[in-house]
């Protein structure tokens, strides 16, 4: 059975002023009316599966109870980080709590802040790494990549594996993952067209991620087994021993495990499945606008916005009526007690405002 397990401990300021440390983009609303934590959930509904996990920092534990109470979503709990450790420790804390209940599920690791257009595409593309993950394969998600982004990880397809039912794609073996190569190996992965952007979405065995994270990080696996043997538990909370989790190495899945498995010779432990389904990653206010639906004149807006003579631009308001005038290639995000106006080529400077403002407190 699936378990999906959602990573939502990140503390994203690329999209300033409208996520903050206390309010990162995961619980954001961007589209429609529901969260990225909460479209996250709702997404699953092709799939069979249990009710999610969630692992976040404990200082979001009100709003992540709160979304998930809100839509009427059900959880299997929330485990609790005192601190961050990157993502691998935090799956580990996952695969451990489902171990420790006596089962082994396939974890469906997601990010919590990821949009996905075309949901059936993502179901499916999950049904389809089932069998694999079953067969203690490590299952990635593959992106068709669409420009040389150096923040991603990348994987190098090998071997088409085949199969007698046209309905199902059975995947690739990964012969390469690379994290966040620099800028003149991205450009070259491109240009190949062998490589796909790793979603950041994975699926394997429980016990199969603990056996390898075991081999390549044993003191990761050695400090969440300590930190969930202590945990204590009030109702959805599942708040992991402080001492033994801050003492944890950190570090990414990427790094920790997917990078050295894919370099290991003999059978291929890892799998890719091309998974085309209209995804961001929502890194910037130009990747959110690049994959909003958009007017006539290529302008994406969210809230109480009107707009003349304006062209390819993101308008985001959240309190008051932003109109906009003239202008061409901006972005302009209202909330409460910020306004953000960038022209768009350079909105991911915006890290800059978020360190001079955390300088100047
Ligand atoms: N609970 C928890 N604890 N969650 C975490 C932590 C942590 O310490 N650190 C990160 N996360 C969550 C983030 O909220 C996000 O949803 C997800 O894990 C991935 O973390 P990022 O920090 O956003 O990773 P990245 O963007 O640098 O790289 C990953 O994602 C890319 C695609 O978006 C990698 O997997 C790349 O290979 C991939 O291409
Ligand atoms: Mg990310």
């Amino acid at each position: 059975m699936i378990l999906p397990v959602i990573m939502a401990g990140g503390s994203g300021s690329r999209l300033w002023p409208l996520s903050r440390q206390q309010f990162p983009k995961q619980f954001l609303t961007l589209d429609g009316s529901d969260s990225m934590l909460q479209s996250t959930v709702q997404r699953l509904s092709g799939i069979e599966h249990l009710a999610p996990l969630v692992i976040c920092n404990e200082v979001h534990r009100f709003t992540v109870a709160e979304q998930f109470r809100a839509n009427n979503l059900e959880n299997s709990g929330i485990i609790l980080e005192p601190a961050g450790r990157n993502t691998a420790p935090a799956i580990a804390l996952a695969a451990l709590t489902a171990l420790r209940n006596g089962t082994d599920p396939l974890l469906l690791v997601l990010a919590a802040d990821h949009i996905i257009k075309d949901e059936k595409k993502f179901c499916s593309a999950v049904i389809n790494a089932e069998n694999l993950a079953e067969n203690d394969k490590l299952v990635t998600f593959g992106i068709v990549p669409a420009s040389p982004e150096t923040g991603y990880g990348y994987i190098r397809r090998g071997e088409k594996k085949t199969t007698e039912e046209a309905s199902f794609d059975p995947g690739y073996n990964v012969d390469e993952f690379v994290e966040k190569p620099d800028l003149v190996t991205a450009e070259s992965y491109l240009n190949s067209g062998e490589y796909f952007w790793n979603s950041g979405m994975f699926l394997f065995k429980a016990s199969r991620y603990i056996e390898v994270l075991s081999k390549y990080c044993p003191e990761i696996v050695t400090s969440c087994k300590r930190s969930i043997e202590l945990a204590q538990t009030d109702d959805d909370f599942i708040r992991v021993d402080k001492d033994a989790f801050e003492s944890c190495p950190s570090n990414s899945i990427d790094y920790a495990v997917m990078e050295p498995l894919c370099k290991e010779s003999g059978p291929c432990n890892v799998m890719v499945i091309p998974m085309d389904c209209g995804w961001s990653d929502v890194g910037s206010w130009s990747s959110l606008w690049e994959v909003k639906d958009k007017d006539a004149y290529g302008n994406a807006f969210f809230g109480d916005v009107m707009y003349v003579n304006t062209n390819n631009s993101y308008v985001h308001a959240s309190e008051k009526l932003v109109t906009v005038i003239g202008l061409d290639n901006v972005v302009v995000v209202e909330t409460k007690d910020a306004v953000l106006v960038s022209a768009m080529p350079e909105v991911q400077e915006v890290k800059k405002i978020v360190e001079k403002l955390k300088s100047d407190e």
